[in-house]
């Protein structure tokens, strides 16, 4: 852990060298389970979700090389955002998803935790509005969320307690994505990063996506 980041987490929950173990595993049973298809398209999810694609697109790469009937990857990216602080504002942001590019295509998404589920069944829904030829999900966390609505991923890397994880691209109102091993926040650091909604009204307009519509501006979705 660098030093600058010590004094805010309570503990390593799970070490770098063991989640690209895990993905290595993730990424055989993704490859196993294409044969089928010959072409997938890997579509991630922003901006948690970057190392955790960034390293199952280089395994399947490196995996493909060795194979009698390698997979075409193709890459696609969206931008979900519905966190405020450490907690789910209920309202999920869509950004930037190319519907028209996804159009019969084999997608499998790349998350990096599936929490309250909510950020999951927003993006699944927004891509009933193209025809993908088949929709999978790949999360590399399930948290045993009080708040989980019930939403399972078809892979899924590691099943997590109730608690605010940072680090491997997850962050707290964008701190600590550049923390190489996934650690629990101690309650000091949540103080400390905090972004006061009541006090700073346009930033908890923004974050919960209402900006727009309070500004009279029509909701492109
Ligand atoms: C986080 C996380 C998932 C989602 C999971 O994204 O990366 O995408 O929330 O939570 P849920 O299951 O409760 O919906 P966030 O909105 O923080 O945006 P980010 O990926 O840019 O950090
Ligand atoms: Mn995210
Ligand atoms: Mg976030």
């Amino acid at each position: 852990v660098p030093k600058h980041y010590e004094t805010d987490l309570e503990s390593v929950l799970i070490p770098n060298g063991m989640i690209r173990d895990r993905i290595d595993r993730l990424a055989r049973n993704i490859l196993e389970e294409c044969t089928p298809h010959s072409e997938i398209t890997l579509l991630c999810v922003l901006k948690g979700a970057y190392l955790f694609f960034s390293e199952m697109i280089s395994v399947l790469m490196r995996l493909n090389v060795d194979r009698p009937n390698p997979v075409r990857i193709h890459v696609e990216f969206v931008r979900l955002s519905s966190y405020a602080n450490d907690v789910s504002t209920g309202h999920v942001r869509i950004l930037g998803l190319n519907l028209a590019g996804l159009y019969g295509k084999h997608l499998l998404i790349i998350e990096d935790i599936v929490d309250t589920g909510r950020s999951a069944i927003a993006l699944l829904e927004e891509l009933r509005r193209t025809e993908p030829a088949s929709v999978r999900f790949a999360s590399l966390l399930l948290k045993k969320s009080p708040h989980w609505n019930g939403f399972r991923p078809d892979y899924v890397g590691f099943i997590i307690p109730d608690a605010f994880l940072v680090g491997y691209a997850l962050d707290y109102n964008e701190h600590f994505r550049d923390l190489d091993h996934l650690c629990i926040l101690n309650d000091e650091a949540k103080a400390k990063y905090q972004v006061s909604l009541t006090s700073n009204p346009m930033a908890a307009l923004l974050m919960s996506g209402q900006a727009a519509a309070v500004a009279g501006v029509p909701s492109s979705s």
